[in-house]
């Protein structure tokens, strides 16, 4: 992919120097292999941006947030807010104070579920998920609809991995208080319409959340434009730090919602039989949070605002046209699933038939080429296909086509070890 630039073209994303960031991408593994990282929608690497930011609060100001009046802490406070801000730029959030910090995109469904949900989903209720979500938004509206006797409805998918539209509009008329869905498949690549999904829940009285953890990463998210009521995400797939993460919510229905949890710092005042509890979003952060991954986050949230998300979003979209036409010619008989690549974000979820994809992994792991393999924590959408497991492939910023090729010599290399 040349990186050549046409003057007034908006700027492309060059990968190669962008890996100059990525300290990780300069080791090798056991057998003097470098590192052909393509698990990111399992985790992202982090740049050296993210790995400082981190750093300095550790070696820097190491203390608590919201709480001293020294130096350190209120130098604590501050980096921990300012990354609140950078968050809600990332997704064109409306009020930084609609943001609020949670581990991850899992931890902020269930606090959804556990904080609107029950104080808003009762007997009878029905909530709209799809075939191909995550377990992290379906199993917490599993638990949910048990203990209020309320039902989940599901959007099935087309055999090239669509949402069936019309069968969505049929459900709609069921009246359902919740529709949930991811933004991007983590299995399948494909990118919802979630506009079109909000505008058409809207009309039929229903709220929506959007699953965006493998979206926020990877193309320009606005909350505002797509009209979502609650978007979640984590750090640690946007090139931030493990254990930080952000839940958005509109301002009315978070101060409606009752708390998660409870401890310190989600307080107004206390006392020995009631209390009150303090305004959004800090309602919703008992607890000292990991201070050092939400200031790595707020971190990863400007390097990725530098590079551009539109950018971000071609380069990953080549390489994606790329990985199919490449493993398609050069990988007889791979099976892959999902949509085109142009429709799709760059994850390719592919089998070699008869090959079980942990054997076809531990052997690319032999060359340094990191893929999942298993069920991508989609065991219903891979029913759907008949499938026990896929091996996946996936890409980020500093992501090359010369990876690809190494993945495609290493399946060549797989099916010759099993002979097909
Ligand atoms: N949800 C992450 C993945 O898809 C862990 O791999």
């Amino acid at each position: 992919m040349p990186e050549t630039a046409t003057p007034g073209a908006p700027a492309r994303l060059d990968a190669r120097r962008v890996r100059a960031d990525f300290p990780i991408l300069s080791t090798v593994n056991r057998f003097g292999k470098p590192l052909v990282y393509l698990d990111s929608a399992a985790t992202s690497l982090k740049p050296r941006a993210v790995i400082e930011a981190v750093d300095a609060y550790n070696t820097k100001y190491s203390s608590n947030i919201h709480r001293g009046i020294y130096e350190i802490a209120e130098r604590a406070t501050s980096a921990y807010e300012a990354a609140r801000v950078s968050t809600a730029r990332l997704i064109n959030a409306p009020d930084a104070a609609e943001v609020v910090f949670v581990r991850n995109a899992t931890e902020a469904i269930n606090l959804v579920a556990y904080s609107w949900g029950r104080r808003n989903i009762g007997r009878g209720d029905t909530i709209v998920l799809t075939e191909m979500e995550h377990h992290a938004n379906l199993v917490p509206w599993q638990i949910l609809v048990q203990e209020k006797d309320g039902d989940l409805e599901f959007i099935p998918i087309t055999d090239d991995g669509k949402l069936r539209l019309e069968v969505y509009e049929a459900l709609l008329h069921l009246r359902p208080k919740l529709v949930a869905f991811t933004h991007v498949s983590n299995m399948l690549g494909t990118i919802n319409p979630v506009r079109e999904l909000t505008e058409m829940a809207h009309a039929a009285g229903a709220l929506v959340l959007i699953d965006g953890a493998q979206a926020v990463p990877h193309l320009p998210v606005d909350v505002q434009e797509i009209g979502a009521d609650f978007y979640v995400f984590s750090g640690h797939k946007m090139l931030g730090p493990t254990g930080s993460g952000a839940l958005w919510a509109r301002r009315e229905l978070l101060e409606a919602m009752p708390p998660f949890l409870a401890g310190g710092d989600m307080i107004r005042e206390v006392h020995l039989r009631r209390s009150a509890f303090n305004d959004v979003p800090y309602k919703f952060e008992a607890g000292t949070p990991d201070i050092s991954a939400q200031i790595g986050m707020g971190a990863a949230a400007e390097y990725l605002m530098g590079l551009g998300l539109d950018a971000v979003r071609d380069h990953e979209r080549e390489l994606a046209v790329y990985a199919m036409a490449t493993l398609r010619r050069d990988v007889p008989g791979i099976e892959i699933y999902g949509p085109e690549a142009d429709d799709r974000g760059g994850v390719v979820a592919f089998n070699l038939p008869g090959i079980h994809p942990h054997d076809v992994a531990q052997i690319l792991d032999r060359d340094g080429v990191c893929v999942r393999a298993g069920h991508h924590c989609t065991m219903p959408l891979h029913e759907r296909f008949d499938l026990a497991a896929t091996a996946r492939a996936s890409f980020n910023v500093y992501s090359l086509p010369e990876e690809i090729d190494a993945l495609a010599t290493g399946l060549r290399e797989v099916s010759r070890i099993f002979d097909r």
